[in-house]
């Protein structure tokens, strides 16, 4: 467990090679460790150093999945997107020390994701225990909102994976791809249960352990947008 502080982390990102952080709204800048703004929208694929596809991880806190994946699929890309920097510096930081290039880090609010991808630029994004907002579905990852922008910069058939404890989540992403006659690859309401385990799912998140101790079920679900 890292003695660092919240601050320190803080000013410790910016100087990490693997994390582009937003600076300003509603453009395509985003700064790197140099401190020089650059725009990211179509050239992933020069920074990574090859054309393997790329994932993006949402609302990815301290980067387990983005992390995870990395390891796991040295042969793909992974991005991991959040907005608090605390929390990023944890997957950065074990990326760096583990010698990952193929995984990064966005500092960023999620809407403004068309900003920083072409069209066609991602391959896949997953959700990981996104915050459900009860009081307002329209703030939820899975929206009509967010899958616009989302469908902006995924390819034709492009991979969404939601995985979360909540209900409400679950059965809204559910009737989304029913109403907008989405291809569904895969649903399970408890995943943990079935005889046959994705690999993927061995990665366990800070919030997932949480939601584990307490007894909760765990959900997953998969389409094609
Ligand atoms: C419940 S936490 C889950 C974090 C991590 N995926 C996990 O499972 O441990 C939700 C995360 O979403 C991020 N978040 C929520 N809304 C966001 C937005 N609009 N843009 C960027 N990050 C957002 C928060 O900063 C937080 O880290």
């Amino acid at each position: 467990m890292s003695k660092k502080g919240k601050q320190e982390k803080f000013v410790e990102i910016g100087t990490l090679p693997n994390v582009f952080q937003n600076h300003e709204v509603l453009t395509n800048n985003l700064v790197n460790s140099e401190g020089k703004k650059v725009n990211m929208q179509g050239h992933w694929h020069d920074f990574f150093g090859n054309d393997n596809p790329i994932t993006v991880e949402l609302a990815c806190g301290k980067g387990e999945y983005a992390v995870g994946l990395a390891r796991m699929y040295p042969e793909r890309n992974f991005i991991g997107m959040d907005l608090k920097g605390n929390r990023l510096w944890r997957g950065a930081t074990a990326a760096i020390q583990e010698g990952l290039t193929n995984v990064a880090f966005i500092r960023s609010q999620i809407d403004f994701i068309s900003y920083y991808f072409a069209p066609g630029e991602l391959s896949e994004i997953w959700i990981t225990f996104a915050d459900p907002q009860l009081e307002k579905p329209r703030k939820r990852l899975t929206s009509n909102f967010f899958m616009d922008w989302y469908r902006k910069v995924l390819k034709p058939g492009g991979l969404i994976h939601l995985k979360t404890d909540s209900p409400e989540l679950y059965d809204f992403t559910m009737k989304r791809v029913i109403e907008e006659k989405l291809k569904l690859q895969f649903a399970h309401d408890n995943i943990y249960t079935l005889p046959e385990q994705m690999p993927e799912w061995t990665i366990k998140t800070y919030y997932e352990q949480m939601h584990l101790e307490k007894g909760l079920t765990i959900k997953y679900l998969r389409f094609e947008l």
